[in-house]
């Protein structure tokens, strides 16, 4: 998910005069610039409500109806919560408790920092839970500050 460049104003502009000739330009023009930066910067509404001679509501009304489109930039880090049974007897619950009371970081809930952390159902580490997968990796035994580490830091064993 990481390696898009920084809004830049000026290749938006171009990626929007690049589209603005087609018929129905809102959305082509919305996807192409999700896909060059990750999101849709909200610096974008008036760039494409000038070029396609729209009201900024009705830009605004595109991107927020379709569900697909970030306003912000994607998280750097994805981490993979077990929540199925076995882990659950290991103590997950107890983490996403101690997480949310003493890290204010909500499972399933906002990006903290860089990262997002989403409930998965097992990730075949059982015996070894509470279990997680971040960027890709397997990690067993999690703790809530060992995830916490892992939103503010962005590095495994910080
Ligand atoms: S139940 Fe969590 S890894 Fe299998």
């Amino acid at each position: 998910m990481a390696g898009y460049p920084a809004w830049d104003q000026d290749s938006a502009q171009s990626i929007i005069a690049g589209l603005a000739h087609l018929e129905g330009a809102t959305l082509p023009i919305l996807h192409a610039l999700q896909e060059e930066f990750g999101h849709v910067d909200p610096q974008a509404v008036p760039l494409i409500a000038e070029a396609l001679n729209l009201s900024r509501a009705e830009v605004h009304g595109a991107i927020s109806f379709y569900h697909d489109f970030r306003t912000a930039p994607p998280p750097r880090r994805v981490i993979k919560l077990c929540r199925a049974e076995a882990c659950q007897s290991l103590g997950c619950e107890t983490l996403v408790d101690e997480l949310a009371q003493d890290h204010g970081i909500v499972v399933d809930g906002a990006a903290h920092g860089d990262a997002i952390i989403e409930t998965v159902y097992c990730l075949g580490n059982c015996a070894l839970g509470p279990s997680a997968l971040v960027d890709g990796e397997l990690i067993g035994r999690v703790d809530a500050a060992r995830i916490a580490r892992l939103c503010d830091h962005g590095r495994r064993d910080s």
